[in-house]
């Protein structure tokens, strides 16, 4: 038994270990490639490996001089998806093929936390997880992310799920392989969840989702601690790239193919005030707005009470920027909100879509509610009700109120189950009403759509979306993804236009 570890000097491999980052990282990244193509060849020399993969996969291995394949499951947010983008390209650097299946060497899940169903999700599928394993005692599982970075929930995982192999949090994802390196060479579950950190490492691999289209963390963290939430203590206090750092980032991207980016941070309003030389959101976005070759500039998640005149200004004038704002109200009650811990009032927010409509008057806002805060009335949920009939968002994502442990709205009262399911329901349909009428405002007009997929449901279709974010189908072939083209919107259903190419119209 593993005879492949025996051709290694592992103490001088851990000697010779760089101190700094990334250089570490992609010492272990080589160490482990090695490692695991040692034991590939083992598993070929002794026929497990073709009786494992198959005829067919363990040509596609060898042909691309793979070490196994690799699998990620992302549960939560866009922070949670470009978190993974990174882990794969680590995996990648090692060796792995990525596969949509979880019959797969290496399975990673990066965790949500945010509502209680991401975490029965997780759980839910380590069960299944467990009879995967059997098959393929190789066969390593980590578990990442947010949910990792609460005590209770790895100490359920050691004590319940004991096929995982290696646990990390949400601070340390750069270093995954000297944790699959620890692993390898004898570890048994290897769990290394920090509580905190100063740190951001720059510049380790990454493997995009999209070619065309990439999520950019400009911040991590938050400070708000709206009394409903769990990220500010499963992300850590808000730590702000420098604009070098990210604007370096996007010209590779762009150098590379990317035509929009996505900033992102749980908080983009409050960027850069903690920086050395303090810089605010609305001049990065000038700055990003500058680099030649983009097209496009989305960002997520603004929160209303840092959202400046100074922004609302540079979203106006920045070309690139995207007509689209995404503004969480959470509850329409000022009550409520206070209770929150959201630091502004209806008012206030009513008051700040009036100045963004009044510079920008066509742009789209969408946002999240929450329905169901402990204490909340029939009256605060009116309230609700009536900022979603006057601001009229395009969309909204709606949230039943979930407790999370250890924040302070999980000792306020709570409300009953049956009466915020009746809410919730209520809420939905007025949202689907309105969205249903607002959506379908362009109709007629050519607008530019960035082509982003095959379209699912018609063969010879694309998918791809306005600047507004609304999704559009049109006919055309996949050359045109990534591509951003003139498209006539024929007919809105719902929430989705059906167009046709411009050109074709015109002649
Ligand atoms: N930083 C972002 C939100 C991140 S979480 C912001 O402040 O807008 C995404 C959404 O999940 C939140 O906007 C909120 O609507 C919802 N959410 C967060 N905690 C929740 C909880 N305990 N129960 C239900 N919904 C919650
Ligand atoms: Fe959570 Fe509030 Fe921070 Fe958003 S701003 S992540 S809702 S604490
Ligand atoms: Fe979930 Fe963490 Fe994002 S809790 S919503 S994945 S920041």
């Amino acid at each position: 038994m593993n005879n492949y570890l025996s051709r290694f000097d592992l103490r001088t491999i851990d000697e010779l270990a760089p101190s700094g980052e990334p250089e570490r990282q992609n010492y272990y990244m080589m160490v482990v490639r090695k490692i695991l193509q040692a034991k590939f060849q083992d598993r070929m020399a002794s026929g497990e490996a073709l009786k494992y993969y198959g005829a067919e996969r363990l040509q596609e291995l060898t042909e691309k001089q793979a070490v196994g394949y690799a699998h990620i499951a992302t549960f939560g947010c866009q922070m949670n998806a470009r978190d993974s983008e990174k882990l794969l390209g680590i995996l990648e650097q090692i060796g792995y093929l990525e596969t949509d299946s979880e019959d797969a060497d290496f399975v990673l899940y990066n965790t949500c936390t945010v509502r209680d169903n991401a975490n029965q999700k997780v759980y839910g599928r380590l069960g299944y997880l467990q009879t995967v394993k059997r098959k393929n005692p190789d066969m390593l599982i980590a578990l990442c992310g947010c949910m990792m970075q609460e005590q209770a929930a790895v100490a359920k995982v050691k004590k319940s799920y004991s096929h995982v192999d290696i646990i990390f949090g949400t601070h340390n994802i750069f270093k995954l392989a000297e944790l699959l390196y620890r692993r390898l060479t004898g570890g048994k579950l290897i769990a290394d969840v920090w509580e905190g950190t100063d740190a951001i490492v720059e510049d380790l691999p990454v493997e995009r989702k999209y070619p065309f289209k990439s999520g950019v963390n400009i911040m991590f963290g938050c400070n708000n601690f709206c009394s409903y939430c769990i990220v500010p203590y499963v992300r850590g206090r808000e730590r702000s790239r420098k604009p070098e750092d990210i604007l370096d980032e996007i010209r590779r991207l762009v150098a590379d193919g990317v035509v929009e980016v996505m900033l992102l941070g749980q908080n983009v309003n409050s960027y850069g005030k903690n920086l050395e030389h303090p810089v605010s959101f609305a001049k990065l976005l000038r700055q990003v707005d500058q680099i030649e070759g983009l097209e496009r500039i989305r960002f997520m998640t603004s929160h209303p009470k840092d959202l400046s005149d100074e922004l609302i200004q540079a979203m106006k004038e920045c070309k690139k920027v995207c007509n689209h704002l995404h503004l969480p109200l959470q509850s329409g009650s000022s009550r409520i909100l206070k209770r929150m811990n959201r630091r502004y009032s209806k008012e206030d927010y009513l008051a700040l879509v009036d100045r963004i409509r009044a510079a920008i008057p066509d742009i789209s806002l969408t946002t999240d509610i929450i329905v169901g805060f402990p204490g909340e009335t029939e009256e605060d949920f009116e309230e609700t009700l009536d900022v979603v009939r006057r601001v009229r968002y395009d969309s909204a994502f709606t949230f039943i109120y979930s407790i999370r442990t250890g924040t302070p709205a999980a000792s306020m009262e709570q409300v009953p189950e049956a009466v915020v399911k009746e809410r919730f329901d209520r809420l939905l349909s007025e949202v689907q009403k309105i969205a249903g009428e607002v959506c379908g405002r362009d109709t007629g007009t050519v607008q530019k759509v960035l082509v982003e997929s095959p379209d699912d449901h018609q063969e010879g279709y694309v998918t791809g979306r306005l600047t507004n974010n609304t999704t559009v189908h049109f006919p055309g072939d996949v050359s045109l993804i990534g591509k951003i083209v003139d498209v006539r919107l024929e007919e809105s259903r719902g929430f989705y236009y059906m167009g046709q190419p411009a050109e074709n119209m015109e002649g």
